[in-house]
């Protein structure tokens, strides 16, 4: 079942963004690509419907279009990028939206390792998009575990997404939509002051990917069932 509302991903040019919005068109799901040229936002958009197939809901806009066209906003940007983009977008998002931010503060942003990450005087980059949008936007902090090579590709995932926000509705819309890809399964993480756990998580994946050579990804164990839904 859709969720009825259009998905804008902020930054939906490179492989996080083109991977979720793979997996959400192939679900059923309105997505608008966004990027700072809207050719470039339409280009991935096309490749996105080459491999899905003309029925695939997919378009592309620049940021701001694309941001006041929807109210969930999934943001696949670089951690160097996202305070100036997030200030530009302000007056573009819709009150009431739901920004989910991916982004991972890595070193490599300045020019360090991306196996490390840099400190971020808020917490976390999540807690710094909180800080940047209008309070009447809502901010989610999730899928920074899951490898956006394997969201490009076709076979079903294998990690665990872990969803954290202090607006419970928002955690939730986020949650059903962690529940449309195949393979994830999404986990309430609490506040989204944990977020700067599960940001630091991902240079640890992307250093084991570096080490063995693969696409690693986060299972949580123990938890009773209802925690997985
Ligand atoms: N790659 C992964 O496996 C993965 C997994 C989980 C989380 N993440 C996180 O998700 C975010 C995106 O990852 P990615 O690998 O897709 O990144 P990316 O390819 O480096 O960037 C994504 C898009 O962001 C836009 N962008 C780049 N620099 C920008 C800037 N300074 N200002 C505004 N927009 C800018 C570009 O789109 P336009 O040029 O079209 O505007 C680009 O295609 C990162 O924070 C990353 O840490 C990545």
């Amino acid at each position: 079942m859709s969720i009825m509302r259009p998905i804008a991903i902020i930054g939906g040019t490179g492989p996080a963004g083109t991977g979720l919005a793979l997996r959400w068109a192939r679900g059923g799901e309105t997505i608008i690509l966004g990027s700072r040229d809207a050719q470039r936002a339409q280009d991935a958009a096309n490749k996105i419907i080459g491999r899905i197939g003309i029925q695939a809901k997919v378009s592309g806009m620049e940021n701001s279009a694309a941001c006041a066209a929807a109210d969930i906003l999934m943001l696949t940007v670089p951690f160097d990028g996202q305070v100036a983009l997030l200030k530009q977008l302000k007056p573009a998002m819709r009150p009431g939206s739901v920004l989910i931010d991916a982004t991972v503060p890595l070193a490599a942003a300045v020019g360090g390792r991306a196996s490390r990450t840099i400190g971020v005087w808020q917490g976390s980059a999540a807690q710094q998009a909180a800080e940047l949008v209008a309070k009447e936007v809502s901010v989610v902090a999730a899928f920074h575990n899951v490898s956006a090579e394997l969201l490009n590709g076709d076979d079903p995932l294998d990690c665990d997404i872990v969803v954290c926000s202090d607006n419970a509705d928002a955690s939730q819309i986020t949650r059903a939509l962690v529940a449309k890809i195949p393979g994830l399964r999404a986990i309430d993480g609490g506040k989204l002051e944990n977020a700067r756990i599960v940001e630091q998580v991902t240079a640890l994946l992307i250093g084991l990917n570096i080490r063995h050579k693969g696409h690693a990804g986060i299972r949580i164990t123990g938890l009773p069932p209802a925690a997985y839904q």
